[in-house]
């Protein structure tokens, strides 16, 4: 099967296209073809090697042999099933999250029957089903059960624009919170849409000086900081940054100090999330965000592209062609 691989950490370039063995499910496995995936922020992040602290996971000088396939989002049709599978059969269309298996930039890839997967709803394409999974399930995971969102709550999404933010922001105003946004000029109008009623466009103004107050500063994409967002948390607010060993250290610190917290963590089991992506997309009731598509081949061009920090939403890879 077509599959691109790295088997060093560097820049887009390392990644090539390679023809690997067609893998075959094991008792309790599903084998999905895959038709769309993405590439994301996190696994460039993990191309490089970065943050440094985790290649303790991803292999000390190079990555290890079970992450060397990258793709973490996935929609495709089950091409075969191991002989203890209850929940899924053959052309079932599917989509979900490898989380720390990756794999999905390849023709095929086997899972558990209960990884974070699920049924795809009627409507949505494969691309507009791989695009939403890890942004929208992140976003909930932070948003319901870290920031315990409720109506009325001020939220402000940092990073309004990319793929988590792009999430965020409908997930709060369809939480009944009143929504803020921070993102550059050219994606205030497309922040808006989505259900903010305030945008600060940060190469014009800074939030922190507007004298609004928050109970969530959801900052997806770590570019704020807990010493700057704590002077626009309401009393008992919580700031959400998405990564940083720091917000780790903070998390406890603010845990035992009272006055505002700090909440971070990895969302990583997303089957509640993507119940609900899959009831929100076969509603037609979310707008699923995609900047570019590229096939298999262009892949480092993808990968270019996302390293540049400048994405809107997504970015999706066809591996095949899908209806
Ligand atoms: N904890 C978890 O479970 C988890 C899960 C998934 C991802 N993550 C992490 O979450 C982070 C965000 O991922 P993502 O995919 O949502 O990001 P993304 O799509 O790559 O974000 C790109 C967007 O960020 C905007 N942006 C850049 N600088 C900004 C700033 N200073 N203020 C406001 N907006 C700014 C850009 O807008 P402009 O082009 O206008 O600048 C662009 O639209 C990554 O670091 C990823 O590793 C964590």
């Amino acid at each position: 099967m077509r599959a691109v691989m790295f088997e060093r950490y560097g820049p887009p370039e390392v990644l090539r296209q390679v023809d690997l063995p067609k893998p075959a499910p094991g008792r309790d496995q599903v084998m999905v073809r895959i038709f769309a995936t993405t590439v994301t922020s996190a696994e460039c992040g993990m191309r490089r090697g970065e943050p440094r602290w985790g290649r303790v996971i991803l292999g000390p000088v190079r990555p290890r042999k079970g992450v060397r396939v990258l793709g973490l989002e996935f929609a495709g049709e089950v091409a075969a099933v191991g002989p203890r599978v209850t929940r899924y059969r053959a052309g079932d269309r599917v989509f979900g999250f490898t989380g720390f298996a990756v794999g999905a930039n390849a023709e095929y890839k086997c899972l558990a029957e209960n990884a974070s997967m699920t049924l795809m709803p009627p409507g949505p394409g494969f691309a507009e089903a791989a695009a939403s999974v890890d942004g929208f399930t992140t976003a909930w995971h932070f948003l319901r059960r870290l920031g315990k969102i409720r109506a009325g709550a001020r939220v402000l999404v940092i990073g309004a624009s990319g793929s988590i933010g792009t999430f965020a922001v409908q997930l709060a105003a369809r939480a009944g919170a009143v929504v803020h946004g921070v993102c550059g000029t050219r994606n205030v109008q497309l922040v808006e849409s989505l259900g903010a009623v305030r945008v600060f466009d940060y190469s014009v103004e800074d939030f922190a000086r507007s004298g609004e107050r928050y109970d969530i500063v959801f900052d997806t994409v770590t570019r704020s900081s807990f010493q700057v967002c704590r002077a626009v948390l309401a009393t008992g607010g919580c700031y959400l940054p998405t990564t940083g060993l720091i917000n780790n250290v903070l998390q406890a610190r603010t845990a035992i100090t009272g006055g505002p917290r700090v909440r971070t963590g990895m969302s990583v089991h997303k089957h509640e999330a993507l119940a609900e992506l899959s009831e929100l997309l076969g509603r037609g009731e979310l707008r699923v965000v995609i900047d570019r598509i590229h096939p298999m081949a262009e892949i480092v061009e993808a990968h270019r592209y996302v390293d540049t920090g400048r994405k809107t939403g997504n970015v999706v890879i066809t591996v095949a062609d899908g209806q």
